[in-house]
Order: structure tokens, then sequence, then C-alpha cells
């Protein structure tokens, strides 16, 4: 694996094959990989003939309250756990290679509105914006054929597929599935904020969103109660729920009795760490549709 610093490093490498027309696969990350990011970067491997993996700890997408500063920066583990993964280059800039010498507020911003001020954007203003600037531009730098995001931050990928569509950027996206420690807890890097008695409670989280989603899947309460009852269990246990939606899992608005996809989302605080995490399902509605319009026997 090669390492590359800066933009036109990057480019230069890449014309080569782009040239050759190799498919090239992009991760983006911000480091700190865990098995989370080396199932993105599997999956690269499978389908791309160069991988390239950007470790970058975005600061436009961190508001002035966040963990930017203590956010996990750990290159050297990160370096040594890409060198077997198969990945090609590994994309590594500083902040002034990304944004220049400006104030971040001077940047051009790429913003995807209303998607973006839902849920996490509501709870952290701006950060959707400093996501979408920001891959935005790995994209332009890269020029993928493939981008992988994981979906354990599920209204990042809805975001990121809009903005795709929005600007036309001739890129697949491909969402990878939440990898899961033992407990069920979704793994993160924010996962290293907590003590073991605090991972403990955090993967409850995991279970108030599969209880919901199966009662959801039962029909046996609306979705307001349904809600409440995941905020009150969420509680029970230690956390302070931020938000806890049943929502359409294309949409992301509010679901109703007409939803078929379903996302279920959640953010929840055990101490100072903010945890996400959502399940995603579907209910075939087929039977209820044809007897609404009397079609059935
Ligand atoms: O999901 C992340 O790690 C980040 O939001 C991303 C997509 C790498 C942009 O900084």
């Amino acid at each position: 694996m090669e390492i590359r610093k800066t933009i036109s490093d990057l480019r230069q490498s890449l014309v080569w094959h782009q040239q050759q027309r190799r498919t090239v696969g992009l991760v983006p990350t911000m480091g700190n990989l865990h098995r989370g990011h080396m199932a993105l970067i599997k999956a690269a491997v499978v389908d791309c003939d160069i991988v390239v993996t950007s470790i970058f700890i975005n600061p436009l997408q961190f508001g002035p309250d966040e963990d930017l500063a203590s956010y996990p920066h750990t290159p050297d583990a990160d370096i040594d756990l890409l060198q077997e993964s198969g990945c090609h280059y590994l994309f590594m800039p500083s902040a002034t290679e990304m944004y220049g010498k400006k104030t971040t507020d001077a940047n051009s911003i790429v913003k995807v509105p209303c998607l973006s001020e839902l849920y996490c954007g509501a709870s952290r203003p701006g950060h959707f914006n400093g996501v979408t600037t920001v891959v935005s531009k790995l994209f332009n730098i890269v020029h993928p054929d493939i981008a992988y995001f994981g979906l354990k931050d599920y209204q990042q990928f809805v975001i990121i597929r809009q903005l795709v569509e929005d600007l036309c950027f001739p890129i697949k996206l491909v969402g990878i599935e939440t990898v899961r420690e033992a407990s069920g807890l979704a793994m993160s890097s924010r996962n290293n904020y907590m003590d073991s008695q605090q991972r403990c409670i955090a993967a409850s989280l995991y279970r108030t969103l599969r209880f919901m989603a199966d009662q959801v899947k039962q029909g046996l309460y609306s979705i307001s109660d349904l809600e409440n009852q995941g905020l009150e269990q969420i509680m029970s246990i230690g956390m302070k729920p931020d938000y806890l939606s049943i929502c359409n899992a294309r949409t992301l608005e509010p679901a109703n009795d007409e939803t078929k996809d379903f996302a279920i989302l959640a953010a929840a605080f055990i101490g100072s760490t903010r945890l996400i995490d959502n399940v995603r399902f579907q209910l075939d509605r087929s039977g209820e549709m044809l007897s609404k319009s009397g079609k059935s026997s």
C-alpha cells in the first residue's frame, strides 16, 4: 500500500489506473479503523481493481463544543491494519491540504437541505454540511467508480445518496451493514470513550431497537406509543436519549400506516459519549393495500 498526503500526488497516482479503465473504489474514513471500517474495505477489494482509503478527521463536521480535539487519532495502527487489507492507496491529507489556509467559515459548502436538518442534523447543526462538503471534495479528488459507507450512519448514507443524485456524481454508492460487538453494540470509534460498564449498558440500545422493530412487524402498538416505550426503555437502562424515531427508510419522514420500508433511528448519550444506531426492515403491506382498494375477496 502506498500513502499519499497531497491531492496532486494522489491524482497523479490514480490517473494511470483510470486511463487503463480500472475500477476505483473509495472508502472515506476518519481513521481509528475497526472491524466496521475493515468490512467496507473488504467489500471494496472484492469489487474494485484499485482501492483508495482516506483518513481525514474533518474539522468541518464537528461543532464548536464537540470532540474534534479528542477524536481518536491512531495513524500507525491504522496503517498496520491497512497494509494487510488489500487497500492500494491511503490518502491522509492535512486540514490545510483539504481546506487551504482559510478559516473553515470561508470555505465553499455543499449542502443537502431538509434531510440534513433532521435527527442528528437537528442536534448537531452544520454537521452534515461538513460531511457532504468533505465527501464531495473526496469524490472530486479521487473520481471513484464506487464509494463505500457504513449503514450505522444511516442518515449520513441517505444524505450522501441524495447528494450523488442531485449533483450527478457518476458514482455508485454501496452501503455496508453495521458490524457489531458480540454484545450487539455497533462498532464505533467513539466506543473507545466508554468503560466496560458503559459499553455493557450501551449494548442495550440495539436491544431496544430490535424490540421496537418486532412490535412494528406484529402491528402491536401505534408508532408514537412505541417511540415512547422505546424512550422509556433507553432511559431506564441509564442512557439519555437524544432522539428515537420510527421513520420511512427512503425519505426519513415519520412512518405512517402506508410505510413499507422502515428505519428506526436512535441517538443517545451514555455519560458524555453520544452513540447512534439503527435497524431497518420491510413490511409486506400488499394484502392491506388490496383490502383497502376493495380488491380482496
Ligand atoms: O462516516 C465518517 O467516518 C465520516 O462522516 C466521513 C464519511 C468519512 C466524512 O468525514
